[in-house]
């Protein structure tokens, strides 16, 4: 592994904390592998926000901070900013407590805001891997704002199409409709404390739309955030400036715009949710979903079967009767297994 990796000074997390933010024995088998994606992934993160905001000193918050992929890369390569970093998760904020200098500043916040900071504090808020889960977003948009100071910059990483494949609906097969997206939430309910939370895709007209109501926004990527070798996948990220003057309502930016996108995406979501609540929480439905994915699959071995006797056929004339019973033979005990 690269020296830089190792370089911040903070330790790597216990496995119980890299597993709730998606760094798990399953992707990655042992200790080291995690590890080398914890301190890969969150540099490679910090290096895309850091280059939104080169200017330093600045004060810094990292909103969602979980047990610090990318904070501690903050708290490394730039120690002369004023850094803080919240989430609501307690354990990780103690466990970062124990690691991390004291001029970083670390808390607990509530899962509805408002934050306990004054208005105008941060020139950089960021927001790794959270507004992908938050399906709060107006509210807690909003409350970013309020702390960022006019002018201050707000990066946030959000699922989109790089994502979609991994979801509900994209992995049973339902493509990625960008005009037909606005926002869907998938696993809604889902707690923090238990599971990765929800899941929020959103497209970017729909983005530029809704949270376009509320900041300026300078850039809009649909993929490739901390991935500097492969931007066409992973999560996207969107990049913000906050104007002067009295922010909009949550209901008021999240309310329907007049893009004529907007009815048809948000039936759509709705559909989605039905199908997503019939396949993930009815047995049997779920069910009859994996009996239709086994019969399209003895469907094709038919059909592949089909093709092999044609060919037999035309190759061998009237001498063919072995290669059809083996066939049949083998499609028989497909089916009975
Ligand atoms: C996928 S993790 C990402 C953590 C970290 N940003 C990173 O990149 O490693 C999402 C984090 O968002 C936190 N979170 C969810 N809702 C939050 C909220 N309302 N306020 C602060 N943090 C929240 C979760 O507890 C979790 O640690």
């Amino acid at each position: 592994m690269e020296r830089e990796l190792w370089d911040a000074p903070t330790a790597i997390p216990p496995d119980a904390l890299l597993t709730r933010i998606g760094v798990d024995s399953h992707h990655h088998s042992n200790r080291e592998a995690r590890e080398e994606e914890f301190a890969r992934r969150g540099l490679d993160a910090f290096r895309d926000v850091a280059s939104v905001s080169p200017e330093s000193p600045i004060t810094v918050l990292d909103f969602g901070c979980g047990s610090g992929r990318i904070l501690r890369w903050w708290a490394h390569e730039r120690p002369a900013d004023t850094i803080v970093g919240c989430d609501i998760h307690e354990a990780s904020i103690d466990w970062m407590r124990t690691k991390y200098p004291e001029r970083v500043r670390l808390f607990v916040n509530s899962e509805v805001p408002p934050l306990p900071e004054e208005d105008d504090t941060f020139n950089v808020i960021y927001c790794g891997s959270v507004f992908s889960h938050l399906t709060d977003w107006a509210a807690w948009l909003l409350e970013l704002l309020r702390v960022l100071k006019p002018g201050g910059t707000l990066v946030a990483s959000i699922h989109g199409r790089g994502f979609w494949q991994l979801g509900v609906a994209g992995s049973r097969g339902v493509p990625w409709d960008d005009d037909g997206t606005g926002i869907i939430v998938e696993r809604a309910g889902e707690s923090f404390h238990t599971s990765w939370g929800p899941a929020v895709y959103v497209s970017e007209w729909w983005l530029r739309r809704h949270w376009g109501a509320a900041m300026n926004i300078i850039e809009f990527h649909s993929t490739g955030f901390g991935l500097p070798d492969d931007r066409e996948r992973g999560q996207g990220w969107v990049v913000g400036r906050k104007r002067p003057g009295v922010l909009p309502s949550p209901e008021t930016i999240a309310a329907a715009s007049d893009d004529p996108r907007e009815l048809p995406a948000a039936l759509r979501a709705l559909d989605l949710a039905y199908d997503e609540i019939a396949l993930v929480h009815i047995p049997e439905v779920r069910r009859l979903w994996h009996a239709v994915q086994e019969s399209s699959k003895v469907w094709e071995d038919l059909a592949a079967a089909r093709e092999e006797l044609e060919a037999v056929r035309a190759s061998t004339g009237d001498r063919w009767s072995d290669a059809v019973t083996n066939v049949v033979r083998r499609i028989r005990k497909r089916r009975a297994s």
